[in-house]
């Protein structure tokens, strides 16, 4: 199967893309710089330099594939427009294309931010999606995934979306870097994670499965981690008063993953970060 993969030079694309290979996958990358590609190209990865805001460029790397990958994605100290331009906009613009060139499968990481405020339980693929407007990010998902599911009912594109929970593992500094938020966090908050390696299950999954009409699959491990875990996961002392503060709403971020286990057969190879932290790769 070759793959139009983009984002590939991003946190995930670039841990995905070797899994993928290695797993039989024969990868198109588009990239903005062809030097940040050589890694890539190393591991046997072909690659088209290209942007998702110049539809020439998406349309010509498009040709010969069975499926587009769409990873890229603006979220990281970007302006609400560029937002919205990108994570919304130009992945229409790129399902658009693909329905033109003829390929076959789309499938598009979202993120289980789309559910916004949860529900006094895990948010599941059918409920209504409550991402707060004045949220950039997670609102120009939903509104892309939205746009999705009408361009898959009016050509029957063959739509697969991963709400991934927060992506960490294989030296990716994220789980570092989520203390910006949980430094201030109640102790018992938790935060969803996925490893790595998941997210390539995940995907690869999605790209090789039968699944019938669209779907959305909630992605993540089997345990979400407690701020006071992220502050012994980090190395860092929990200052007391996170122990007395009060959580209004427990179940925010957390989601089920009853559909991707049982349509995908979902297993996470890191069921907690636990796990991961003691194989090494956490
Ligand atoms: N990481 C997480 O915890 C997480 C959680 C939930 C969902 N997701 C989703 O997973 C996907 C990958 O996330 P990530 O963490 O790998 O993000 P990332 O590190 O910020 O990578 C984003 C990628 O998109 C590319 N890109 C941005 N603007 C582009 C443009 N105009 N034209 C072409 N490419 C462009 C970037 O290219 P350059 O490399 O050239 O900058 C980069 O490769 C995203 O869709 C994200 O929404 C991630």
């Amino acid at each position: 199967m070759t793959v139009l993969v983009t984002g590939a030079t991003g946190r995930v694309g670039s841990r995905l893309i070797p899994r993928l290979i290695a797993n039989g996958v024969v990868v198109r990358a588009l990239v903005r710089d062809s030097t940040r590609a050589s890694a890539l190209a190393e591991q046997g990865a072909e690659f088209v330099v290209g942007d998702l805001r110049d539809q020439e460029s998406v349309e010509t790397a498009m040709d010969g594939v069975e499926a587009v990958l769409h990873l890229g994605a603006a979220f990281r100290g970007v302006s609400p427009e560029e937002a919205e331009r990108i994570n919304n906009v130009s992945t229409v613009s790129l399902a658009e294309a693909a329905v033109a060139r003829g390929v076959r499968r789309f499938v598009f990481t979202s993120t289980n931010l789309v559910y916004g405020p949860g529900r006094g339980r895990p948010a599941v693929e059918s409920d209504e999606l409550l991402a707060p407007a004045s949220a950039s990010y997670p609102s120009a998902k939903l509104k892309a995934e939205r746009a999705l599911q009408d361009i898959h009912e009016k050509t029957g594109l063959d739509l697969r979306i991963l709400r991934l929970a927060f992506v960490y593992g294989d030296g990716d500094p994220h789980l570092r870097e989520a203390m910006r938020w949980a430094r201030n966090w109640p102790a018992h908050k938790r935060l969803h994670m996925v490893h790595h390696a998941d997210v390539f299950q995940a995907v690869f999954l999605a790209l090789r499965s039968e699944v019938g009409s669209w779907r959305a699959f909630n992605v993540a491990d089997d345990a979400p981690v407690t701020t006071a875990e992220l502050f012994e996961l980090n190395g860092e002392h929990m200052p007391e008063e996170r122990s007395l503060q009060v959580l209004d709403d427990p179940w925010e971020g957390i989601v089920s993953t009853r559909t991707i286990r049982s349509m995908l057969g979902f297993r996470p190879f890191y069921p907690t970060v636990w796990t991961a932290r003691s194989s090494g790769c956490g």
